[in-house]
């Protein structure tokens, strides 16, 4: 039996009415782009966060890039960030022109290290950028508290943290703007690309509006120089389906993650952290261990496929050699990236595969002992 990291067929099969009878709607109505659907679902998703407005975007890059300029971000700024995350969080701050200017990650829940936000501030910083990462929030008081002392904005990252909490406060709802995805594979997904911007603000909802249609509000006529990145109505069809289950997604991620803790209880392998002021989504289930690459090696000849998110830092990458970090600059982020891996979880996962996962691992690691 093969298991893999992530597969949306199962689920697929359950849903395949519903999918296709929210697709076949869309077709039969006439109106393919930014109808009826985009503007229920960004009225759903944003009532989902506690936010005032959502403006449906291309992708989750789209939907960092074009929040930054709705912030005004341009090419003199510094946006203080993460280089523990996927390369988009990055690759959408450098299309703006701006820099991206790195803060290493706490050892225990792989997420931005907010004690080292303060020292990384310089006349150019402009926004904070944390990244709600594997399904967990940043401590954002103190994101917030430090964004508020020296004058600057806050964008979330929300990409992998649909409906996590943090104090009570949905991911997305902490912040001037955030941004996600609706990418397959995220907690909310839909089948092929999507995004969504959210804020509270009535000014930056506008600018987003025209910014994601060619800079214009009426047709025909730009305002301001914009883009072309729009949620379509087939997604957001799928996506209206797809958000009634939200809920029951992200308490079926749970339950595997809380019998992943039991099952792996009495291994060497580093479980997730979860902090307490907050409730992990489990987008992924990262565990870590030093002889990680032998592991997943010996799981790959038992079949089962795990993933490795991520496994070089930004900072490390070609692409970004121009920003001048070298290794062993950001060392926790280093470290982690070269021991984590990421466990098959999906909510259509059975009790029975993930067993035999464990029951593999167990095994594996009393190999390698
Ligand atoms: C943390 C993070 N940010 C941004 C993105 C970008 O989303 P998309 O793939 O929809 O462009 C992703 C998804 O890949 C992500 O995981």
């Amino acid at each position: 039996m093969s298991i893999k990291v992530w597969d949306y067929l199962i689920e697929y099969a359950e849903e395949k009415k519903e999918i296709l009878s929210a697709i076949e709607e869309v077709l039969d109505s006439g109106w393919l782009i930014l109808g009826q659907k985009v503007k229920d679902f960004e009225e759903q998703y944003s009532r989902f966060c506690g936010v005032k407005y959502g403006i449906g975007v291309a992708n989750g890059t789209d939907a960092i890039f074009l929040a930054l300029k709705a912030l005004g971000i341009k090419a003199e700024d510094e946006v203080i960030t993460v280089s523990n995350t996927a390369i988009p969080t990055v690759s959408a701050i450098v299309s703006t022109g701006a820099t991206p200017v790195f803060v290493d990650v706490n050892e225990d829940t792989y997420l931005m290290d907010v004690s080292q936000i303060e020292r990384m501030i310089s006349r150019r910083t402009k926004c904070i950028l944390p990244v709600h990462l594997f399904g967990q929030c940043v401590d954002m008081d103190e994101v917030n508290r430090i964004a508020e002392k020296h004058n600057l904005f806050v964008l979330e990252d929300c990409a992998q943290s649909h409906g996590a909490l943090y104090k009570g406060q949905k991911s997305g709802s902490m912040s001037d703007i955030s941004a996600t995805s609706f990418y397959p594979t995220k907690i909310l997904g839909t089948y092929g690309d999507g995004g969504m911007v959210i804020t509270n603000s009535e000014e930056l909802n506008k600018k987003m509006r025209r910014l994601r249609f060619y800079g214009a509000e009426k047709t025909y006529y730009a305002i301001e120089h914009g883009y072309n990145s729009r949620l379509d109505e087939l997604h957001a069809s799928i996506l209206l389906r797809k958000i009634k289950h939200i809920d029951s997604y992200i308490e079926r991620r749970r339950q595997l993650a809380f019998q992943y803790n039991d099952l792996l209880k009495d291994t060497d392998l580093i479980l997730p952290y979860e902090a307490e002021q907050g409730r992990h989504a489990y987008y992924l289930y990262v565990v870590r261990h030093p002889r990680r690459d032998l592991i997943i090696e010996e799981l790959k000849k038992r079949d089962i496929l795990v993933n490795i998110s991520y496994p070089w830092p930004i900072h490390t990458m070609s692409a970004y050699s121009y920003l001048g970090y070298k290794t062993g600059d950001l060392p926790v982020t280093e470290k982690v990236a070269n021991q984590i891996f990421s466990l098959p979880l999906y909510p259509s996962l059975s009790d029975s595969e993930q067993k035999e996962v464990t029951d593999v691992l167990h095994e594996i690691l009393k190999q390698i002992d």
